[in-house]
């Protein structure tokens, strides 16, 4: 019981470069692609395709995709950064605005930070490998509004080969910016991905390089976010 608690609390996001001449494993591939079968979905809709990249040429392609951030992403992001570790600290939620570049975090430079073009490469940063989760909108769990409960459970599926990956010392990074309009149609053209589906996320990973840089992981405390019997009761 503790080990499932101990590697709950160690997976962590690792933004870190990987080793790019070291592809991973097959027989750890297969490992993270067993625990995303076996993730729970609703109604058991598994809903969703995974789809590998890992060829290099493609890799390059897709790194070459330009990305610009939106005036909405920086100012709803300010809204949820810490300046300090201290403030973190406190607040025991968000992130730290050291995380993104100096233009990201300051709402008077909105203009500027609109303006600037990068490319997928600044989040995908020579990793040997990808995948890319890919679900159907039309088919939705029953009674499902928003296909609310179709979507968490392509949550699942992230945490699922999350959890494999870390127990395997495989880096892992979510990168929500492949399902940003622009970027998820220039990446479902390169990669033969049909018109109706949709990019949930993809993900990152490869062997990390170094140990993983330290930084303020914080949660609220248990105390903090149960309640007992009744709403707003509190241990
Ligand atoms: C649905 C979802 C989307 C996320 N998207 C991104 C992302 O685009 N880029 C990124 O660096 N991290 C992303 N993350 C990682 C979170 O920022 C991270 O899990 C959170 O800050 C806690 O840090 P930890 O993963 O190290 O515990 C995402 C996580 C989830 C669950």
């Amino acid at each position: 019981m503790q080990d499932v608690l101990k590697l709950i609390q160690e997976r962590h996001s690792a933004r870190a470069p990987f080793d790019p001449q070291r592809p991973v494993e097959e027989q750890d591939l297969r490992q993270i692609l067993e625990a995303a079968r076996w993730s729970p979905t609703a109604h058991n809709m598994q809903n969703f395709e995974i789809l590998v990249v890992d060829d290099t040429k493609l890799l390059e392609t897709l790194g070459k995709i330009e990305s610009h951030i939106s005036e909405e992403f920086i100012q709803e992001n300010y809204q949820q950064l810490s300046f300090s570790e201290e403030e973190l600290r406190q607040k025991k939620v968000g992130i730290i605005g050291t995380m993104f570049p100096p233009t990201w975090t300051d709402p008077a430079k909105v203009d500027e930070a609109v303006r600037e073009i990068s490319s997928l490469n600044r989040t995908i940063r020579g990793s040997p490998m990808l995948l890319i989760v890919i679900y159907d909108p039309k088919k939705r769990a029953p009674a499902s509004e928003g296909d609310v409960l179709g979507i968490m459970s392509l949550g699942c599926v992230m945490e699922n080969m999350w959890l494999m990956a870390q127990s395997l010392g495989i880096g892992f990074m979510i990168m929500s910016v492949f399902s940003a309009d622009s970027i998820e149609n220039e990446v479902k053209r390169v990669l033969n991905i049909p018109k109706n589906a949709k990019i949930a996320y993809a993900c990152r990973l490869g062997y990390p390089v170094s140990a993983p840089a330290k930084y303020l992981r914080v949660r609220r405390d248990v105390e903090d976010l149960t309640h007992y019997n009744r709403f707003g009761n509190k241990a």
